[in-house]
């Protein structure tokens, strides 16, 4: 708005507006960080000041701040119609264009894909589809779902259950009856002492049979995963991980559905994250990477049998009872197509394979040098940096001292914005950065985790 000023933007902040995933009581003694502007990888506040998201915000602006073709896309789209919607048959050239895009990139075949806004509405989504698919094959009692201990799924009621975190769950005195946690595929601090990757794939395969087995298989409906868990600290599973999981879950007529929400558009240096770790799911929730979240938009492809399904269900005439006022939206499906324009332009996979590759290696060198760095891990342009009080024993600093949020601190000092997971920080820079700018990433956490250790005497 011209005209009003910029200086009461603080006040109004703390008087009015209640933020995500942040601590009332701190905001109201510190105020917000108001950030005005953004350039590529970089973005700015109303000071000026310059910072580096590290985070691609929240894992989503791949293609950076402040794209101009994704402006004019969203400027002439609107201009021509600004907003319609799918339900009653209705659809557009976008839409319809982008269905068939992800449908053919999905490795799915024969997809079919449905639209939403968020990511959590994507993954409920798929609750719901595969509700319908056991219906519809005579087994309605299968609802219940797994998921992993430390995923993120999202922040709606059931998207919220699925979340393995306490953080996700306190307030609200969740999760939801029938939404059940298994252990996540923790390569750092997971495995036993001398066992091999594959035993500990057969491990935690078991722990999952003997949870259906126990809940009974005809209770179940499905598994959800992302191929690389994001939230949690960038963890990746052992190769043979989804290969042994969905061999169970085929046992028992499970459906696997992977959370590519994150993992989704190159962001591990595949297409999907599926790729990456060898996955074969029955749907996949796309959303962030989509549009590069310069407009909400998710989708959820699925498989033809689920397609068919709720096809089935409603063949006396019944409508699919399910749609949000913003499913395929065209300003957003033309976003999306011009966002895959872009990531093909720019030969999306190889440039993330080599920057993330680049960046491991200046982590590596920053590890060796530092006395608290326990493991560096990731892939693609996604890495988890974890500190550790200790690094032969891997002994955890105390959870009360926040190791990782003050080493975050110091990091956005230096002009790096990361992101502390407890204990670990993670960096996922937009996939459009350039060699200058992953040295420099480097070089400003470099600095911060130098000024860390020192203010604690390491
Ligand atoms: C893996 C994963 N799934 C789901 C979500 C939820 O997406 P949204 O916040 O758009 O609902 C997120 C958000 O960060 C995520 O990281």
């Amino acid at each position: 708005m011209t005209g009003v000023s910029r200086d009461r933007t603080p006040g109004l902040d703390v008087a009015f507006h209640l933020h995500s995933q942040t601590n009332p009581q701190q905001l109201k003694a510190q105020g917000p960080a108001v950030i005005e502007r953004g350039e590529g990888v970089r973005i700015f506040d109303s000071s000026g000041k310059e910072f580096i998201d590290g985070m691609s915000g929240l894992w989503c602006a791949s293609l950076g701040f402040g794209n101009k073709r994704l402006a004019e896309v969203i400027y002439e789209h609107s201009k021509r119609i600004g907003y319609y919607h799918t339900f009653f048959s209705r659809t557009s050239h976008e839409v319809s264009l982008l269905a068939e895009e992800l449908a053919t990139r999905s490795l799915i075949e024969n997809a079919h894909v449905y639209f939403a806004t968020s990511g959590s509405e994507a993954n409920e989504t798929m609750v719901k589809l595969a509700w319908v698919y056991h219906t519809v094959r005579g087994n309605p009692g299968k609802r219940k779902v797994i998921s992993r201990r430390k995923s993120f799924h999202g922040s709606t009621i059931a998207a919220a259950s699925m979340c393995g975190l306490q953080t996700m769950h306190r307030e609200f005195a969740l999760p939801i009856p029938g939404f059940l946690h298994v252990s996540f595929p923790d390569m750092y601090r997971g495995m036993d002492d001398g066992e091999t990757a594959e035993q500990y794939s057969d491990r935690l395969a078991a722990e999952l049979e003997l949870m259906i087995v126990r809940e009974g298989a005809d209770t179940v409906a499905a598994f959800i995963a992302e191929p690389i868990m994001a939230g949690a600290g960038v963890v990746a599973p052992p190769q043979d991980y989804f290969r042994k999981i969905k061999a169970v879950l085929d046992k028992y007529d499970v459906l696997l559905l992977d959370d590519e929400i994150v993992t989704g558009f190159a962001r591990t240096g595949n297409w999907f994250g599926r790729q990456t770790t060898n996955m074969q799911p029955h749907m996949m929730a796309l959303a962030k990477g989509l549009t590069s979240s310069y407009f909400p938009m998710s989708a959820v492809v699925m498989a033809p049998e689920i397609y068919e399904a709720v096809a089935e269900f409603n063949k006396s005439g019944s409508f699919f009872g399910h749609g949000f006022t913003n499913s395929g939206h065209p300003v957003g499906a033309a976003v999306a197509l011009e966002c895959l324009k872009i990531y093909e332009e720019m030969d999306v996979v190889p440039h993330v394979r080599a920057m993330g590759e680049r960046l491991k290696s200046h982590l590596r060198e920053i590890a060796a040098g530092s006395s608290i760095v326990g493991d560096i891990r990731g892939v693609g342009l996604m890495f988890g940096i974890e500190l550790v009080n200790d690094k032969d024993t891997k002994a955890p600093f105390a959870p009360a001292f926040g190791a990782g949020f003050k080493c975050d601190t110091f990091s956005v000092e230096n002009g790096l914005v990361a992101r502390a997971t407890g204990d670990c920080l993670v960096l996922a820079p937009p996939l459009v950065v350039t060699e200058a700018d992953v040295d420099e990433i480097a070089e400003r956490f470099g600095k911060a985790l130098k000024q860390f250790q020192a203010s604690i005497g390491r």
